[in-house]
């Protein structure tokens, strides 16, 4: 039977993700709707008021929102993190959660080193900056995204370290990766720390003050995961205290007026969340998402289901 799909996205997907959506909705005889660069969220909750599926990105999907989607059945992340969705309220409601893992991955990766590479080449201010070859980074968690960097650090000549609870140690040795047993043992050991941890109750301010001055003489930490994760109090007083810190973040830290103030010529911080802002990623989470939805009314398919 034919459904309506709403892809509701603050941050617009480009144009040709969008078109290849459109084409996996048509091709299975489905409505798309579009609502984009939305500022308010009662833009959100009208929209959802009669569709049966949503597609969004870092969009915040709360228990208003889902009640507002009266005939709502499932809700797609197109993307990994899910912290943006009310992942309770959806169950409570027989909504089905699912996100595209993986499908925008090397985007963020990529952007991981671009922030490495603009803190080591001190901003491009024409000072004279560091290399990567020869560096250890270290991989804090080792998932789609984790990997990724792995590659690309050995293409830099960079020593490669990671640290994941979730994974087994034997798997990453067999990437040519040094497994490390503790969070302390990978930030006090290397020359640069890629955070790629979700947020979750667990890992909100985890990255505090006690392991932010356990780094090494010179470390950049790089954060393309979440805001939550990081203790801000902690960053900065970490960067405060030491000189010699650099940070790197593609979510804009709350206190980034006084990390600027404290610590501007050692921070990059993007203007708007960048990791996943290529055609590619957005081409790849986007259609992933709509083939997702099309599976799960037509065959039932809930491989991505989340809640
Ligand atoms: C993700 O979790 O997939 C990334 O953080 C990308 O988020 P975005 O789609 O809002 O850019």
């Amino acid at each position: 039977m034919s459904k309506t799909v709403l892809v509701a996205t603050e941050k617009p997907f480009a144009k040709a993700a969008v078109d290849g959506i459109k084409k996996v909705l048509d091709e299975a005889g489905y409505t798309l709707e579009l609502l984009e660069n939305y500022t308010d969220k009662s833009d959100l909750l009208s929209a959802v008021a009669s569709v049966d599926a949503l597609i969004i990105r870092s969009d915040k999907v709360t228990e208003e929102v889902i009640a507002a989607g009266k005939n709502l059945k499932i809700v797609v992340r197109a993307g990994a993190g899910y912290d943006n969705v009310d992942c309770a309220a959806a169950t409570k409601a027989d909504v089905t959660v699912m996100n595209t893992p993986g499908q925008n991955s090397n985007a963020v990766a990529e952007l991981a080193f671009g922030m490495m590479l603009n803190l080591a080449r001190k901003k491009y201010t024409g000072k004279a900056g560091t290399e990567l070859r020869g560096k250890t980074i270290g991989i804090h968690a080792y998932g789609n995204i984790g990997k990724l960097v792995a590659v690309i650090a050995k293409g830099f000549g960079m020593t490669v370290k990671a640290f994941d609870p979730f994974v087994d140690a034997a798997a990453i040795e067999a990437d040519g990766v040094e497994a490390v047993d503790s969070v302390e043992a990978l930030y006090s050991s290397c020359d640069y720390v890629s955070l790629h941890i979700p947020a979750t109750d667990k890992t909100k301010k985890s990255i505090n003050y006690e392991l932010l001055s356990k780094m090494k003489q010179g470390a950049a930490l790089i954060n393309t995961a979440r805001k939550e994760v990081i203790d801000e109090d902690g960053l900065l007083k970490a960067m405060t205290e030491r000189g010699d810190l650099m940070y790197g973040s593609d979510l804009i830290p709350d206190c980034l007026d006084a990390l600027n103030e404290k610590a501007g010529d050692r921070v990059f911080v993007t203007a708007k969340k960048m990791g996943a802002q290529t055609a590619e990623a957005n081409i790849n989470a986007g259609i992933a998402a709509a083939s997702q939805i099309v599976a799960f009314f037509e065959k039932g398919d809930a491989t991505f289901k989340v809640n």
